[in-house]
């Protein structure tokens, strides 16, 4: 597939859930957050027929995203089926890692490839601030992701100007330690269109954007920083494909209709 600038689209970011057991301070908007009904999320059985027509455009790898994608129950099913996808050849998962250390094996058995977890910190009190969450658990699933082979495991930190910048060395030191590959991302803004390229990764580089996205209610999103979105069950699955690549914008602007927690980053 060829969008209208020429870039060859192959790689697919699917939300699974907007919904997230810990609540990251860049991620969660401030305040009450109202996730979607659970009865309009994309069941395995339509995330699989996105899938197969994305194959057939030349889609050919898969990031599993959220909010949380490891909330879900169906995950592993999730994982099979896509497997399963012929012109499927890398299904990657970016997770918080608290479910990890329970899911890691049978994710790899699906046929999952490997996992970027996100880790701000080393410090368990200002984890718990970051994220209200507690460390331990990310770093077991840490654990639990090398031993099962999901790698290269990747680290997302996130800098946070005022808290967390005093922690890069230390996550470094322990990345080079265990062999995770650390990727350090400035704290992006959907609404006012602060983005960045991301050091050690693709994101954020229009030029070179090979990406839809799939929203978990069913949307194809042309591009991150952007409002627009084609919704599979309106207009059917190739319609809403073709819409979202003719759409696809020379580069990013602003979302003013989604948060990173219903996007997925
Ligand atoms: N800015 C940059 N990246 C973000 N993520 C979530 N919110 C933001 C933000 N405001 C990304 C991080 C995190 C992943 C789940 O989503 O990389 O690790
Ligand atoms: Fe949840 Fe990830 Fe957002 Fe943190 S960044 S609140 S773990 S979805």
């Amino acid at each position: 597939m060829l969008d209208p600038y020429n870039r060859h689209i192959t790689y697919l970011r699917i939300s699974v859930t907007d919904r997230c057991n810990l609540r990251c301070m860049y991620c969660m908007p401030k305040g009450q957050v109202t996730f979607m009904p659970r009865e309009h999320l994309l069941s395995p059985d339509e995330i699989a027929e996105v899938v197969k027509v994305a194959a057939r455009l030349g889609i050919k790898k898969i990031r599993l995203t959220g909010g949380e994608p490891l909330v879900r129950h169906d995950i592993v099913e999730i994982v099979r089926r896509i497997r399963a996808i012929e012109g499927i050849t890398e299904i990657c998962l970016t997770t918080n890692g608290t479910r990890l250390a329970q899911l890691a094996f049978k994710l790899k058995e699906a046929g999952l490839s490997r996992v970027n977890i996100s880790l701000d910190t080393l410090n368990p009190e200002k984890f718990t601030m970051i994220t209200r969450g507690r460390l331990t658990n990310v770093l077991d699933g840490i654990e639990a992701a090398l031993a099962a082979q999901l790698t290269p495991v990747k680290i997302n930190f996130v800098r946070i100007k005022g808290v967390n910048e005093t922690d890069e060395e230390e996550v470094k030191k322990f990345c080079a330690q265990k062999n995770l590959q650390v990727r350090f991302i400035r704290q992006m803004n959907l609404r006012t269109g602060e983005f960045y390229p991301v050091e050690g990764g693709d994101g954020g580089n229009c030029q070179i954007c090979n990406r839809l996205r799939l929203t978990a209610r069913g949307d194809i999103k042309p591009c991150l920083f952007g409002s627009s979105g084609f919704n599979i069950r309106e207009l059917g699955i190739e319609q809403a494909f073709m819409m979202a690549i003719r759409h696809k914008p020379a580069k990013g602007e602003i979302n003013d209709s989604h948060s990173f927690y219903n996007i997925g980053g």
